[in-house]
């Protein structure tokens, strides 16, 4: 009997024990394009246990591509509000508008016309293109690149070692089945061969690996930790005479684009009347982990040229980032308190 290939040994694996996911269909391709494109960007910094009700709840509010593309970039953000990297909500709405206006609605099926759509990267070009359509692309995420190194015991810092994985993790690939082929894959890092106590007697490629229950398989693969930069700022709440609070949105670029702001900065400025609550909040974003100080402030006109007073009872209609969500609930769950003129 001929030795089974170690891309026959994962799609068996894969057949008997691979996960239900609501944005997957096992044998093959999926049937829907759409369903591929959200769960993924979705999933480009979350993980799945977060990601299904969101993809749940935006599918039952953009059933199609077509009501994606027609929402407004508001409804688009509120169904994606709680899952942060709003970046990614703003570019799978371009996306979509892309695909039923310059494609006239027909998902793109080659590399080059994939690359033309917005937020998509080396990745989700290979993930899209592998489960939609089963083409035989080797889709490369941390998974792999900790299977890989396991599997060839790679002790080298990862950004040495980047290409090599690459270039195995291609020569590995199923090219009869690329869309179950990555989707073993992701099971099998997420399942088995786990960042933190893998579980290498359960995996279907143990008599392949060369790391398996060797005591520092847990280490590989062996990445050098940035530190994350600390930053410090101040956050404003300003109440007008009625005690509504001023919010602006923020510009169409960049960090939180789009989204709705109380007034911040990280300059350590702090308008001369305004009052130290004693109250801040920290957000750890991917290489930042920023805390700010919760002041308040009353001013019978807005503070600044770009923004608008809304009454507290309307501030939930308004698509904030988790940062500002979490200020919004230090002022709700009164931790903070802000003179309100009419009731007092
Ligand atoms: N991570 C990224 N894409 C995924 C997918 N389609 N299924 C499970 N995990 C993933």
């Amino acid at each position: 009997m001929t030795q089974k290939t170690i891309a026959e040994k994962l799609l068996a694996w894969y057949n008997d024990y691979g996960r239900e996911l609501p944005w997957r269909v096992k044998g093959g391709a999926h049937p829907n394009p759409y369903v591929v494109l959200v769960s993924e960007f979705m999933l480009q910094q979350t993980t799945v246990k977060t990601v299904i009700p969101y993809f749940y709840r935006f599918m039952a509010s953009f059933p199609t591509i077509e009501s994606l593309a027609a929402a407004s970039e508001e409804e688009v953000y509120r169904q994606w509000q709680g899952l942060g990297y709003y970046t990614r909500a703003r570019s799978l709405h371009a996306t979509a508008q892309m695909i039923v206006n310059d494609f006239g609605g027909k998902f793109p099926d080659s590399r080059e016309d994939v690359l033309k759509l917005k937020g998509i990267g080396a990745y989700t070009v290979a993930s899209y293109l592998a489960l939609a359509f089963d083409k035989p692309e080797t889709v490369i995420d941390g998974n792999v690149m900790r299977i890989m190194a396991r599997l060839y015991h790679m002790t080298q810092p990862l950004d040495e070692i980047a290409d090599i994985i690459k270039a195995r993790a291609q020569l590995l690939s199923s090219k009869e089945h690329p869309a179950d082929y990555a989707s073993a894959v992701m099971d099998l890092g997420a399942m088995v061969c786990t960042p933190k106590n893998p579980q290498c007697l359960l995996c279907p490629i143990r008599e392949n690996c060369q790391s398996c229950q060797k005591p520092d398989v847990e280490q590989i693969p062996i990445r050098k930790k940035l530190p994350k930069k600390e930053k410090k700022g101040n956050v404003f709440i300003i109440t007008d005479n009625s005690g509504a609070i001023f919010i602006r949105k923020r510009t169409e670029k960049g960090l939180l684009a789009g989204l709705y702001e109380f007034p911040w900065n990280d300059d350590g400025a702090v308008y001369p009347a305004a009052v130290d609550t004693g109250q801040s909040v920290t957000h750890i974003f991917t290489h930042i982990k920023l805390t700010l100080r919760i002041y308040t402030l009353q001013s019978g006109r807005a503070p600044l040229p770009d923004g608008f007073f809304v009454s507290r009872e309307n501030l939930a209609d308004y698509p904030f980032s988790t940062l500002m969500k979490k200020v919004l609930s230090a002022i709700q769950n009164k931790k903070i308190s802000i003179k309100n003129p009419r009731t007092c």
